[in-house]
């Protein structure tokens, strides 16, 4: 599904040219579990940007569904990306005045949808995060591992074809960082959810299907996790 081919990423600052990443070349296919390690500025979150379609500076290939999406206008890159990509951070990004159903509904809300059937898919997918009863709260009225659940149901309202999650549990206490990643693995299993999962932890990366470490910028290295 995602295939990058000798990609390279600098970014200018001042006079000085830093290359961030250095000829990366992967690929993931419909249906993985993958995490992404690696220390702080080693690049991570700019190659999940490249990934998620947030970002089309750099220089190489990317294929999404064998088709290249160098040369898109910035409109392209963005419907290509509402289309396809279910976001996943850190620190959760809802929004504090909206309801629980009012920020999971907001994507169909801007992608033209009734509010009736917002309202039926709404109800759906809280229930495959287990969330029922909780739709008329506010953000701060929950937990964290809540609002994580909330930000999962909302990455994953329009149906997209992957996952990206940056450092989802990074915010969380080990246990209710592991109740997250039961969560994203019965996604993946059940409803074959392709998950692209950033994380400093050792230990909730090697419960995804296949870890990639990332040094510096490149791929230090690439393995399938034996259970
Ligand atoms: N907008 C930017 N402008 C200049 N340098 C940046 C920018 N974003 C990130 N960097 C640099 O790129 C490197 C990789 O950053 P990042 O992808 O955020 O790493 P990670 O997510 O692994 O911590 C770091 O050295 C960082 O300082
Ligand atoms: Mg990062």
């Amino acid at each position: 599904m995602i295939r990058l081919e000798r990609l390279n990423k600098y970014y200018q600052q001042g006079d000085e040219k830093i290359h961030v990443l250095k000829d990366i070349s992967l690929e993931i296919n419909q249906g993985e579990f993958v995490a992404i390690m690696g220390p702080s500025g080693s690049g991570k979150s700019t190659l999940i940007n490249i990934i998620g379609f947030l970002d089309n500076q750099f220089e190489g290939e990317y294929l999404f569904k064998r088709n290249s999406v160098i040369g898109k206008s910035s409109k392209d890159y963005a419907k290509l990306r509402n289309q396809n990509v279910g976001f996943v951070f850190q620190n959760f990004k809802l929004i504090a005045n909206l309801t629980v159903a009012e920020n999971v509904g907001l994507p169909l809300l801007y992608a033209g949808y009734r509010r009736k059937d917002i309202g039926e898919r709404v109800n759906n997918v809280l229930q495959s995060v287990h969330l029922k009863g909780i739709a008329k709260k506010l953000p701060s009225q929950l937990s964290g591992g809540q609002q994580q659940r909330v930000a999962i149901a909302r990455a994953l309202i329009s149906k997209p074809s992957f996952l990206l999650a940056d450092e989802p549990t990074g915010a969380l206490d080990r246990h209710t960082s592991q109740e997250i990643l039961k969560l994203f693995l019965d996604l993946n299993q059940k409803l074959r959810s392709t998950i692209i999962m950033v994380t400093h932890d050792y230990q909730v990366a090697s419960q995804s299907q296949r870890m990639i470490q990332i040094m510096d910028g490149r791929i230090e290295s690439d393995r399938s996790v034996s259970k």
